[in-house]
């Protein structure tokens, strides 16, 4: 059965852990799906995990839309969830709507995600939802304001600013989303929110206590460096090996041998 809205909450009803990963492309999506993943992210982390920028913001709607639709290709079981790159929401609520729309509409997702509180972009988030596209919060350390933070740090280590996510959270879940990801925040603050909302949380550098883990799947495979990640398999080394393999085997002539080799 395909994973819905519906199935997570039960998830969160039920004490299980949700799982979610990251996936720009056909064949990453296709084994996450295969391996048994719940929800298929296609992050704008694409900026940084595939592009090679050094933040999100440079990632545009067309390029979402591009690598949504390898991903959506892939998946049968899984919920893809695509991210609303920078200003795709945040200019009004009715480009918010005919972005969201090109990614579940055009590009075959399930739902989209948004960065920030509901204080800031409840409008698009309303618009969106009533539309009938499901949409996911983000709070915490959200890398598209990463200049307003002054770098990557972990968000929610004053009073103040436990206070203030707590409201942000609760905020996002009476705007209609139905799941929130946490990002970057003392274990204990992102336990205690799981713990205030009806709706799951996901958290990536939020510790245990979360209804669900997300990572970007290249961190998980050789290529994270947060304190947060820990790599599952060295992916990165074993594409490393074999290329430096490949060069030296065709400089010495033993590739191609007698069995690659038509007669
Ligand atoms: O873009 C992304 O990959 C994300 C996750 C890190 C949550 O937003």
């Amino acid at each position: 059965m395909p994973i819905t809205t519906r199935t997570l909450q039960e998830r969160k009803q039920a004490g299980e852990k949700i799982t979610m990963l990251t996936a720009y492309d056909y064949p990453t999506a296709k084994l996450l799906d295969e391996a048994g993943i719940d929800i298929v992210l296609v992050g704008d982390s694409l900026g940084m995990a595939v592009m090679g920028h050094h933040d999100t913001l440079g990632v545009t709607m067309d390029q979402m839309v591009h690598h949504t639709r390898m991903v959506t290709r892939a998946v049968e079981h899984a919920f893809v969830v695509a991210d609303m790159p920078f200003l795709s929401y945040q200019t009004n609520p009715e480009e918010a709507l005919r972005n969201a729309g090109r990614l579940v509409g055009g590009a075959c997702a399930r739902a989209v995600k948004v960065e920030g509180p509901a204080e800031k972009f409840g409008d698009a988030i309303e618009t969106i939802l009533r539309a009938g596209i499901p949409v996911m919060g983000h709070i915490g350390l959200t890398p598209q304001s990463v200049h307003r933070f002054g770098g990557y740090r972990v968000q929610g280590r004053t009073v103040e600013a436990r206070e203030r996510l707590m409201r942000e959270a609760l905020g996002l879940q009476d705007a209609g989303c139905f799941s929130v990801v946490l990002e970057c925040m003392p274990a204990d603050l992102a336990a205690e929110i799981t713990g205030a909302l009806e709706i799951p949380t996901i958290g990536i550098g939020a510790g245990a206590g979360c209804d669900g883990q997300v990572l970007v799947v290249h961190d998980m495979l050789g290529w994270g460096q947060a304190r947060f990640t820990r790599t599952f398999a060295d992916v990165r080394g074993a594409m490393a090996k074999a290329f430096e393999d490949y060069i030296a085997e065709v400089k010495a002539g033993s590739y191609p041998a007698e069995e690659h080799t038509y007669k």
